[in-house]
């Protein structure tokens, strides 16, 4: 079903929801196979060789995530998309299927520790260097930008501190200097709170464990391609060139504005394997059903939370994009629906000890490392996810001992309230 002329809320139900003919079901049925049966040898050449579109392994493609691609292309108003087994794999197979050995990528300071870790020690041990800008300035994108740069990385809100990227200003830089602008956007919520497209991404790429899946219960990531990169521009033979693993095909003259979502699948899924399960496409299509109606009232609660957070006496500081204290404030209200995320930290009057005792007095709000839950989930940043980072590192990308960062659920914002309360009389 075509469903491009529908509203978001509309997309996140009916696209891949493709009618099952034998049995007229309203449901997407969970295709749990490893492999397909060819019609005939040459019809398994033809798939081989990529002249035929269909199906051959698990590992390449499945009736059930195809289903849930289909949805994330259609929500973004993209070219196509590709479902992988998490937000990590997302990013390595991007990065890969731009850059090789000799190449740079100019990212952020502002990036998840995954993301830093493996942009910093992982890749670099490939030999693709992960340059680390400054601050997220065009200016200081620019300045390390070179004829081996293959893609400008951010985060379109960062984990944690929420810094929102100039996204108009990086995609006119991007397009000036001929190179991929690509946006990690797992706080715009598959498009819903922030679509980067429309401000001259590239390529997206989300971590589908958090706000897609809803509920907490998989992991997975989405590779999604706009179709708006000039391929043929010399800088990437790997996609306008013969191909290695495809007996001399192009990419690009065979895909055309697809080449670079059908690269990720044909060369980066096919070799590094980080598929995801049909079960896990299946819970991705679900959570997608409900996804506008779960982020509105978490973004609607934690402007009240925060707000309670900003009033406490036992609070040195909240950092939410919502208020216009925050220097993301301005960027937030241009490229978030209703200027915010569901996620926002604060940093506590006290010690570690303190912050820790705190964390660990809340009954309804869970300590672990999650974000977009439905669960409301405290994360001590400094103990956990940004963990590996140098004091240096730490305080470039604004993590504090003391810092929290709240991803706020669906639970009923008055107990959160409450629960925050009984939690502050544990610190001192
Ligand atoms: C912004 C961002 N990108 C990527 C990831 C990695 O995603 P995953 O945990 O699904 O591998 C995370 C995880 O928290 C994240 O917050």
């Amino acid at each position: 079903m075509d469903t491009r002329k529908y509203r978001f809320e509309t997309r996140q139900i009916h696209a891949g929801l493709n009618p099952d003919e034998p049995t007229g079901s309203r449901g997407i049925a969970i295709w749990p196979t490893a492999a397909y049966r060819f019609r005939s040898c040459d019809h398994a050449a033809r798939l081989f060789e990529l002249s035929e579109a269909g199906n051959i392994y698990t590992r390449l493609q499945n009736p059930t995530t195809a289903a849930f691609e289909e949805r994330i292309a259609a929500l973004y108003g993209a070219v196509g998309a590709l479902a992988v087994s998490s937000g990590m794999s997302a990013i390595l197979v991007t990065v890969l299927s731009l850059a090789q050995e000799g190449d740079n990528i100019v990212t952020s300071p502002f990036l998840y520790g995954g993301t830093y870790n493996q942009f910093r020690i992982t890749l670099r041990k490939l030999g693709i260097d992960c340059r680390i800008a400054p601050s997220e300035e065009p200016g200081s994108f620019e300045a390390l930008i070179d004829e081996h740069t293959k893609a400008l990385y951010v985060e379109s809100m960062g984990n944690p501190t929420c810094a929102v990227a100039d996204l108009e200003a990086l995609g006119e830089l991007a397009r000036r200097r001929d190179v991929p602008l690509v946006v990690d956007n797992t706080f715009g919520a598959a498009g819903y709170l922030c679509n980067p497209f429309e401000w001259g991404a590239n390529i997206v790429v989300d971590s589908a464990t958090k706000w897609i899946n809803g509920h907490g219960t998989s992991m997975g990531g989405v590779i999604v391609d706009g179709g708006n990169y000039n391929w043929a521009n010399g800088k990437f033979p790997q996609i306008d060139g013969p191909s290695e693993g495809y007996h001399g095909l192009n990419l690009h003259e065979a895909f055309g504005a697809a080449a670079f979502i059908v690269k990720c699948r044909v060369d980066g899924l096919r070799d590094m394997g980080c598929c995801p399960s049909p079960f896990d496409s299946y819970l991705m299509l679900i959570g997608l059903e409900t996804l506008s109606l779960r982020v509105r009232q978490e973004v609607e609660s934690t402007r009240r939370l925060a707000e309670f957070c900003r009033l406490h006496p036992k609070v040195q500081s909240v950092s939410y994009v919502g208020f216009d204290t925050h220097p993301s404030h301005d960027n937030a209200r241009k490229y978030y629906r209703f200027g915010s995320s569901a996620v926002f930290t604060i940093e506590l009057k006290g010690t570690l000890e303190s912050t820790v005792r705190f964390v660990e007095s809340l009954h309804l709000a869970a300590n672990m490392t999650m974000i977009g839950d439905s669960i409301t989930v405290v994360t001590h940043p400094a103990s956990t996810t940004h963990k590996q980072l140098s004091e240096a590192d730490l305080a470039a990308a604004g993590v504090t001992p003391t810092m929290l960062r709240i991803s706020v659920g669906l639970e009923n914002v008055e107990d959160l309230i409450e629960d925050f309360e009984q939690a502050f009389t544990h610190v001192e």
